[in-house]
Formats: structure tokens, C-alpha cells, sequence
């Protein structure tokens, strides 16, 4: 048994939740007002004491096991959890790391050589031969000596072995630099070669200055992709860190007001032209990581976003900004309803402010200086950015587009904690759609099928995940997990049919080995009008964390195989389950020709199976609120069950039609010799 799995068996989520959530029983199961969105109305909460999960039927429509609940209720992250209920449930957990001390040491021979690399492209960018295109790159963009020395901007050889080479000759083998991101592997050809050839360096620093990382930006007009980074490493966690934070943190805590933008090119010519106060996100959508750092020295955040990032309504289409390109696929670059419920979880107060189309800060500030900071005045809170956005164009006499903004941004105001913002808001958003506030607040928000059937994007932690406080439960960490309570020892033996996760497990194993496998089975399951493959998908919390991280490597790294980056996991628990789905799962094939419609057709028969359980699930609600609608007519619970289930009834013929198309497909091929070719093109 997995650490994970015997700390479910000894701890009741019936329990756990309890202590946050009012729960009562209703039939076989548990039902509550959801603690992820603010609704005081329906119960749509509901605990299954049997399969141990949870699962929100309201707005959220999310669920998952007893890891996602405290790690959504309580901001922790997958190792804080597993302390926490690990300490509960009486489980002793290994050391995280028995070989701390080597780990210390190879840490700091990694930065050691970062370093020394960052030097070594330095010196490469000033005075090499070679590097003129370069001299004459970073001159375009009018960088001056000053700025290339502060950033230490350097330049990599247009060679396969240039750095490798040079750094084998400093007496660093090759596993160092493979192990710092300087070298890549191709497995299958058993093939080493320098990652970063003929690219401009952008060494990344975390907050104390050390470098951790690269961005290297391609030279060569349209080269892809356009920024190449590190590999995903223990030290290089885009998601915790922020360019430019260890320039800029003094000048924020100066300004008290920090300016997040996207780009390294941004925080650069900011930092030229005096504006100290920048840091970028550097292309993923801002974490509660890197918000929690930015607090350390201030509370006031403005966001810039370049206007192909956020303004263009189109693109403010369910309140994310989804933007595909081969080299970034698919990302989150604004999610305003995890920015509204970070501000209320960390207090803080966060400004959005959008550029003139076409602009980005670097083209701002290098052209036109004195317009950057009267357009950081023009910054606006997180809600009233949206409604502007999404009412700027909308015709007051289109009945059914007022109703569209009021669905998109209703729920954001309900997640907004302080009561008095809170009705400011109603009333901005009753007067600039020209409606009764009291008619506004009557607004069904429909449950969204778009969550179901496009599931959102992987999101690493990342804006949206954390959980929102609740008005009517603050969180107390001293009463949740009180003392005395642990440990709570309860032996109970659930037993889980062991191919119920089966494909699940197939479906991870093969793409650990070939991460570019998601694109794939992606671009078969938009052919079917699926949703994508997202985090959301896997039952276990564990398989939840390792495909965001082949999600990383599918962006970050295109050309390494998963396995060895899967590796840079920098947990036990994680790496002994894909232990097990090494074990559990043989190798993947040789030949890959059929393996996206396999594992296509594999996604598609467990979110059947999935979905068959939630019918299940809901079918017994539908009945229990039906008894009860006799008794409380005015209850709206039965419609809301009513609705859910009828779409998932549509969800489930939907994926049984497609999964009868895919397997027609696969038949004639297999009649046909296992011809491949047309829907692979
Ligand atoms: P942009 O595409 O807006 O680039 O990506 P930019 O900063 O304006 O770059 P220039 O001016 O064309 O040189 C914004 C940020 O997203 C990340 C980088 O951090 C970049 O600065 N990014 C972008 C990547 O990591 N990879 C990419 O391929 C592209
Ligand atoms: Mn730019």
C-alpha cells in the first residue's frame, strides 16, 4: 500500500470535512454549502463516504480525494497535506530526503556551474567573433552595456557540443550539466548535445540572486520556440519564481507597489529606464507561490498584461485567457476569478491595467516613457476590469448579451469577501447594464457545461486552483487540526478494484515517455469535440501532480523524453507512484503509429467510467430531492440536480458516440494493415 492510500484508509473525509463544513447526511452520503464558492442556497456539497471523494455539483463542478479537498480548502501543497494527514492518520512518513546532505551538495554544484555558465555566455555576448548577430541583437532592441552587465545577458555558441565542451574541460561531467539543463539527451539515439545553441542567454536568478535558470530567446526571425527555458528542475520551478525579483525587490518594497508583466524583455528596459519595480511572470499564469513571495514587500500587485494576452473580449471568454501556440500549448495568462480569490486569501489588493493593442511594456517604455506610469494609474481592481472589458462593446439593447455578462462576472462578486466591495460591485454591475439590482441578483448562474466538456488547462498550482475563504468559516489552521485530535487511528478496509485505475495509470506510463503524446491525443479528442486532458481527469491526486509535470516538460522541453525529467519530481510519494506505474505498466511499445488513438480511445472509456459513477451519484440525489422539493417548494435543489443530471446524461451519449467512432477507425485499420496517415495528419 502507497503512503497516500494508507492514509486514506485510516482517515474518514467525512470527518475531515466535517470540521469546515456543516454536512449533513442525506441518503448514503453527505451533503454541505460548498466551501469553494460562496453560495448560502443550495447544498450542492456533497461528501461520498464510500468511494472516500468529494465532489461540488454547483458552480465549482469539481471534486476529487481527500489530498485535493485540503490541499483546495487549505492552500497547502501536495507535501504540506501529506504532513498534515500523514500527522492525523498516525502514518509515519519517510524522510523526505534520507540523502539530504548529498542533496545539499549537488544543489549547490548545480548553481555552482549555473553560474559559472551565465559568465561563461557572458563573456561570449561581449567578446566573441561569433556573436556579432547578437552584439547586433541586443543593440536593435536598445539594450545598453549597463543592462546587458546588470542581467548579464550572454550568448550560446551555434554549436551541439560548444558548451559541453567547454564545461567538460572545466572538469563537469556530463551528468552535471544534463542535470543544470545545459545538455538535453535524446534517449532513443542515445544522443547528447547542448540544449541552447545560437540563442541570446537570459539568465534566471530567484529571489536571492542565485542563477537557476536560462531563457534563452532564438536569434533567427520566427525561430521556434521563441523563448527556450530550463527544463523543470528542483531549482528551476517557473512557478515559484518571478525574473527580475532580486533587482526589483528593493525598488517594489521603495515604491510599494509591485508591476508584474510578462516578458523578460519588459523587466529589462523597465529596469533601463528607471521603472525598478517590475518583475515578470515569465508566460504561466501567476501562482499563490509567487503572489506569497511578492508579499514579503508589498501588498499592492498591478498587473500588466500585453492586450493579445487579456483585453481582447474574445479571448475574456470564461474568464481565462487561454492562448495556444506551438511552443507555449495551451496556458492560462489571466484567470480573474483565482486573482479575486487570491486577493481575499492573502489580503492584498491586485490592479489590472491592459496596454494599447499592439504594445507590450518593452515597446511602451523604450518608445514612449513617459506614458508608462499614467497608464499604471489607469489600473483598475480585478472586477471592475472585467465588467469594463466585457461591457465595452455591448449593445444595451441586446437582452441576451447583458445576461451573458451578468453569468461571467456574478461569480466573481460572490467571491469577493468584503461585504461593503461586495455590494459596490452589485451596484456598479446593475448600473453599467442598466438592470434592477435586485433582478441581477436573481440570475441563475448556469452551471458551466463548458467545464465539462472542455475541461480547463492543467494549471500547476497556478491562479484559480487555491481556495477562497469562506465568509462564514475563517480559517483557524490551530482549530482544524486540533492536537489532541491525531492521531485519529481508523482501520478500515476499503477495497479498490485495482484496474478501476487502470487506464488512468496506462495513460500517465506512456506519456512519461513520450510527454509529446498529450498534444496528440489533445488534437484526437478537439477532432471529437472532447475536452482536453486535464488535471482534473485523474481520480488520484498523485497522477493529478504528475501529468502537470508532463504537461511542463510537453512545453518546456519537446525534445526530451519524459522519464528522466519525471525524475526532477521533487517528492518521494510522487516518485514511488510512478514507481508503481513503471511496475504496473509495461514499456511502452516501439513503434508509436497507433499509440495517440489508443490512448485517445483509453482517455475516452475512463471518463465514461467516470462519468457512469457521477449518473449514478446524482440519479440518488435527484430522488432525495425530490422527496424533500414536497416539503420545501421553494428549494431550487431539485432544478440544479435535475440540470446536472440531464447534462451529464448529454455528456455520456456524447463520449459513448465518440468512443464508437474511434473504435470504427481502429477496426478498418486493423483491416487494413494498420495503415496510419490520415488522422495523424
Ligand atoms: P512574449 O511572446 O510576449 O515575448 O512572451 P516578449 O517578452 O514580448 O519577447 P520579445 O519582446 O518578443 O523578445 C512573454 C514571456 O513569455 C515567456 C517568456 O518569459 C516571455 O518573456 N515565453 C514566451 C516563453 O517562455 N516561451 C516562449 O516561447 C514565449
Ligand atoms: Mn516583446
Amino acid at each position: 500500500m502507497s503512503v497516500t492510500e494508507e492514509i486514506k484508509s485510516r482517515l474518514d473525509i467525512v470527518d475531515i470535512v466535517s470540521e469546515t463544513v456543516s454536512l449533513r447526511k442525506s441518503g448514503r452520503n453527505y451533503a454541505g454549502f460548498c466551501p469553494f464558492h460562496s453560495n448560502t442556497r443550495t447544498p450542492a456539497f456533497y461528501v461520498f463516504p464510500e468511494t472516500q471523494t468529494w465532489r461540488c455539483f454547483g458552480a465549482c463542478a469539481e471534486g476529487g480525494d481527500l489530498f485535493s479537498y485540503v490541499m483546495k480548502k487549505e492552500g497547502w501543497d501536495f507535501r504540506e497535506a501529506l504532513e498534515q494527514m500523514a500527522r492525523r492518520a498516525g502514518v509515519t512518513l519517510e524522510d523526505r530526503r534520507p540523502q539530504d546532505k548529498a542533496q545539499v551538495a549537488a544543489e549547490q554544484k548545480q548553481t555552482d556551474l549555473l553560474s559559472a555558465a551565465a559568465d561563461y555566455f557572458h563573456m561570449l555576448l561581449m567578446h566573441a567573433p561569433e556573436a556579432d548577430h547578437a552584439r547586433h541583437y541586443v543593440r536593435e532592441r536598445e539594450l545598453t552595456d549597463e543592462t546587458l552587465a546588470e542581467f548579464r545577458l550572454g550568448f550560446a555558441l551555434n554549436g551541439w557540443d560548444k558548451c559541453r565542451t567547454h564545461f567538460n574541460e572545466q572538469g563537469y561531467d556530463d551528468q552535471d550539466l544534463l542535470d543544470a539543463g545545459l545538455l538535453t539527451e535524446n534517449e532513443e539515439r542515445g544522443t547528447r548535445y547542448d540544449r541552447f545553441r545560437n540563442r541570446l542567454m537570459i539568465p534566471i536568478r530567484d529571489v536571492n540572486g542565485r542563477v537557476v535558470g536560462f531563457g534563452a530567446r532564438t536569434l533567427e526571425k520566427d525561430g521556434i520556440p521563441k523563448y527556450l527555458n530550463s527544463p523543470q528542475t528542483e531549482l528551476f520551478d517557473k512557478s515559484s519564481l518571478l525574473f527580475g525579483l532580486d533587482t526589483a525587490k528593493r525598488h517594489i518594497r521603495e515604491a510599494r507597489q509591485v508591476v508584474i508583466v510578462e516578458g523578460y524583455m519588459d523587466v529589462m528596459q523597465g529596469w533601463q529606464h528607471g521603472f525598478r519595480n517590475m518583475v515578470a511572470q515569465m508566460g504561466t499564469a501567476l501562482t499563490e507561490r509567487q503572489l506569497q513571495l511578492l508579499k514579503r514587500y508589498t501588498k499592492r500587485f498591478v498587473l500588466a498584461l500585453d492586450a493579445d494576452a487579456a483585453g481582447a473580449k474574445a479571448t475574456l471568454r470564461g474568464l481565462q485567457v487561454a492562448r495556444e501556440t506551438l511552443d507555449h500549448d495551451v496556458e492560462v495568462r489571466f484567470d480573474a476569478q483565482g486573482l479575486v480569490r487570491h486577493e481575499a486569501r492573502l489580503q492584498a489588493d491586485i490592479q489590472v491595467v491592459t496596454l494599447p493593442e499592439g504594445n507590450d511594456p518593452d515597446k511602451i517604455i523604450r518608445t514612449q516613457p513617459e506614458l508608462w506610469p499614467q497608464l499604471l494609474a489607469k489600473s483598475q481592481p480585478v472586477v471592475a476590469y472585467v465588467i469594463e472589458v466585457l461591457t465595452r462593446d455591448l449593445d444595451m439593447g441586446d437582452a441576451k448579451g447583458k445576461t451573458a455578462v451578468a453569468q461571467q462576472v456574478i461569480p466573481l462578486i460572490k467571491d469577493i469577501q468584503d461585504p461593503v466591495e461586495r455590494d459596490h460591485y452589485w451596484q456598479q454591475l446593475a448600473r453599467t447594464l442598466r438592470i434592477d439590482e435586485r433582478a441581477l441578483r436573481q440570475v441563475r448562474i448556469e452551471s458551466k457545461p463548458r467545464q465539462r466538456q472542455q475541461p480547463r488547462p492543467p494549471q500547476r498550482g497556478a491562479i484559480g486552483e487555491p481556495p477562497p475563504p469562506t465568509l462564514d468559516m475563517p480559517p483557524e489552521p490551530d482549530m482544524f487540526w486540533p492536537e489532541e485530535a491525531q492521531p485519529v487511528v481508523k482501520k478500515r478496509l476499503r477495497v479498490r478494484p485495482s484496474d478501476k485505475y487502470h487506464r488512468e495509470a496506462y495513460f500517465l506510463r506512456q506519456c512519461m515517455k513520450y510527454p509529446e503524446m498529450v498534444r496528440r491525443v489533445n488534437q484526437l479528442l478537439q477532432r471529437m469535440e472532447q475536452g482536453v486532458v486535464s488535471a482534473q481527469d485523474f481520480a488520484l491526486q498523485e497522477d493529478r501532480l504528475i501529468f502537470q509535470q508532463i504537461m511542463q516538460i510537453a512545453i518546456d522541453a519537446a525534445f526530451v523524453a519524459g522519464e528522466d525529467l519525471c525524475d526532477s519530481l521533487d517528492d518521494d510519494v510522487l516518485q514511488s507512484r510512478l514507481q508503481v506505474l513503471r511496475t504496473l505498466i509495461p514499456e511502452p511499445p516501439a513503434s508509436l503509429d497507433k499509440l495517440p488513438d489508443k490512448l485517445a480511445l483509453s482517455v475516452l472509456q475512463w471518463r465514461q467510467d467516470s462519468l457512469e459513477g457521477r449518473v449514478q451519484e446524482i440519479k440518488l440525489l435527484v430522488q432525495e430531492a425530490a422527496y424533500k422539493a414536497v416539503d420545501e417548494p421553494g428549494s431550487d435543489v431539485l432544478h440544479l440536480y435535475q440540470q446536472q443530471a440531464s447534462e451529464l446524461a448529454r455528456s455520456k451519449v456524447l463520449i459513448t458516440r465518440a468512443i464508437n467512432s474511434m473504435s470504427a477507425v481502429q477496426r478498418r485499420r486493423a483491416a487494413d494493415g494498420g495503415g496510419y496517415g490520415r488522422l495523424q495528419k
